[in-house]
């Protein structure tokens, strides 16, 4: 098969909830093709454990860095973006830091509804806001990508507060895209099925969730959990002048689950 191997040479890239799971393998492949990354999370450690992605990425001979960042907050979102003017300005904004809460409607507490809507929602609306007018200020439109999921096209049981959330970053991809079309700036984003990362983890640990996880991966076509090395490298198509045609784009990455 062939090989896509596109070059960010001289580009600047953040990757929210990069120093974990899909986003720190984001980050890594941005690195290794020689972008200039800024790592943003709310704390360096990985959650599987290990060397920090931009430690890890300038060991690897990328160049990285970390910015200490929580999305749900505008302002460190700002300061975040202000950051990447010392390495020329942000060209690729990577919206994927995601909090996933599980819990019925009926019980749900209104301050995890509200986490997860601050998180995915929010931080994925400003993260594209505050990264557009900064492209625009500095008259250098990029491409901006947010982590969606099967959840924002299908309902999973118990998952109305995540759901909603991720349905909220399509609509804001679409609209966002539709509306930065006119300054050259593509938002696009990447649906990810099952992906083993600590997130699912997180979910697995009581039997019942693990065997709903598990049953989710029975209905994949092609018969795995997917690993953040198959997610990440859509990213970088999507940012690449490979898709300078491609806009308001959901890319479902999830080995076919959602054909059903
Ligand atoms: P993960 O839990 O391994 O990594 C998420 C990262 O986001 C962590 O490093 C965490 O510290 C960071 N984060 C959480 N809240 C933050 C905040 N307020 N500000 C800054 N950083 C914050 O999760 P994973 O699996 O890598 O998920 C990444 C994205 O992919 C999320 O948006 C998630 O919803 C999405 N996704 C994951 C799937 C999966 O199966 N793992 C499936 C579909 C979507």
């Amino acid at each position: 098969m062939g090989k896509l191997n596109p070059s960010f040479a001289e580009e600047t890239v953040i990757v929210t909830g990069g120093a974990s799971g899909i986003g720190r393998e984001i980050a890594r492949r941005f690195g290794a093709a020689d972008a200039t990354v800024l790592v943003a999370d709310l704390d360096e450690e990985p959650k599987e454990g290990g060397t920090p992605t931009h430690e890890l990425i300038n060991e690897e001979g990328g160049t990285a860095t970390f910015v200490e960042t929580d999305v749900s907050e505008r302002d460190d979102i700002e300061v975040l973006v202000e950051a990447a003017h010392e390495y020329g300005g942000v060209d690729v904004m990577v919206n994927n830091a995601g909090l996933f809460i599980g819990g019925s409607i009926l019980e749900l507490d209104p301050e995890d509804f509200e986490a997860i809507h601050n998180v995915n929602a929010k931080g994925i609306y400003f993260g594209t806001q505050v990264a557009a007018n900064d492209m625009i200020e500095r008259d250098d439109p990029g491409s901006i990508i947010n982590t969606a999921s099967i959840s924002s096209h299908t309902a999973q049981f118990e998952q109305v507060q995540y759901d909603s959330s991720k349905g909220a970053v399509r609509m804001i991809t679409r609209g966002a895209a539709l509306e930065l079309a006119e300054h050259g700036i593509r938002v696009n984003a990447v649906a990810p099925g099952q992906i083993a990362t600590e997130f699912i983890e997180d979910w697995s640990n009581e039997a019942e969730t693990k065997a709903q996880n598990d049953e989710l991966v029975k209905m994949v076509p092609l018969g795995r959990a997917g690993k953040p090395e198959d997610v990440a490298p859509a990213y970088l198509y999507l940012a690449s002048d490979a898709a300078e045609y491609v806009t308001g784009e959901l890319l479902f990455v999830d080995g076919g689950w959602q054909i059903f």
